[in-house]
């Protein structure tokens, strides 16, 4: 990766110069079966860039509440977007109940916003990595176009959700009107993100992707390696759901926590003995990181810089804390 950065033919990206962005915006754009992308910096940005797109200000966004739109990006949506958003019933599963969403759609009428967009997420990482199934993306999809809304799938982490559904990301964001993935979560970039759409949603996220300070000048460099991402990280993410499943088990055999399920590379515990900071600033110590998820739960995940050599060390330490406290 680093040598294909080094190496990586650029231009000014701002006016579509750059060869390498170039590439991976088309090579974006055809893994999730959508007409053009946009290459920005950050998860965050390309999940802003795609409420912005959607909406006017004083619209309202539907979306799950333990999604990271709603959780972990600042209130953008409103600050920047200058959006409402109405945050619906998460369920475990990741998904949102359809009559949740049906039932927060406003008839029109001149007291209320307009709901022009739902938001989705898969896999979805405050549910634990789940992966929504195609079946629960095609229902939800459906809903939402059936009332006329749009959907913006974030799918920071779509292509684990390919890996564990065994279904092209570009089946899962079929019937999603945009889609976001970034390069630098368990795909192994250190920056980036692409944000996936029609030409004509693509073309304005672009005008607003300048707007909010993301046009870079020679970002080849950084396209390289989302473009080396693309051919050789996705499908070893099958290793790092592999790991997530064996660290999920001894976390569970501690007794100390019990683990959800994982379905991707996201182990999401709660904590049932001991207090969770204590516990993080313990691994911490240990030289295991993790971070707090809600006062009685933590989360762990696996990437590519966690060997199975790694992970078996990892798992001997974490023993060795649980058991020190027991003693
Ligand atoms: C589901 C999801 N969406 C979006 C993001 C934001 O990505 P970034 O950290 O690149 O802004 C994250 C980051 O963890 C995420 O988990």
């Amino acid at each position: 990766m680093r040598h294909a950065m080094a190496t990586a033919d650029v231009g000014d990206d701002v006016f579509g110069d750059d060869p390498t962005v170039n590439q991976l915006e088309s090579a974006s754009a055809e893994r999730l079966g959508k007409e053009a992308a946009v290459f920005v910096p950050s998860g965050t940005m390309a999940n802003l860039l795609a409420v912005m797109t959607h909406t006017r200000a004083g619209d309202e966004v539907l979306l799950g509440d333990e999604c990271h739109i709603f959780n972990y990006e600042v209130a953008g949506s409103a600050r920047v977007a200058g959006v409402q958003v109405h945050a619906l019933h998460n369920l475990t599963d990741g998904t949102i109940a359809a009559a949740d969403i049906e039932g927060a759609i406003r008839a029109p009428n001149i007291h209320a916003p307009r709901n022009p967009l739902l938001c989705l997420e898969n896999t979805h990482n405050r549910c634990g990595g789940a992966a929504v199934p195609v079946s629960a993306m095609d229902e939800l999809t459906g809903v939402a176009h059936r009332h006329g809304l749009a959907v913006h799938l974030d799918g920071a982490r779509v292509f684990n959700a390919q890996v564990a559904l065994g279904e092209p990301a570009a089946r899962i964001a079929r019937d999603c009107d945009s889609v976001s993935f970034c390069l630098s979560k368990g795909l192994g970039c250190p920056v980036g993100s692409v944000l996936c759409g029609s030409l004509e949603f693509i073309g304005e996220a672009r005008r607003n992707r300048k707007m909010l300070g993301g046009g870079m000048r020679q970002a080849g460099i950084l396209a390289a390696a989302g473009l080396y991402a693309l051919e050789h990280n996705v499908d070893r993410l099958a290793e790092d759901h592999a790991h997530a499943q064996r660290l999920a088990e001894a976390l569970a055999k501690t007794g100390a926590f019990v683990p959800i399920e994982p379905q991707s590379n996201i182990v999401v515990a709660d904590v049932v003995r001991g207090d969770v900071d204590e516990w993080l600033r313990a691994f911490q110590d240990a030289g295991v990181l993790a971070v707090g998820f809600g006062p009685r739960r933590l989360r762990m995940v696996t990437h590519l810089d966690i060997s199975s050599t790694s992970l078996d060390e990892a798992i001997a330490r974490i023993d060795r804390v649980v058991g020190a406290v027991a003693a």
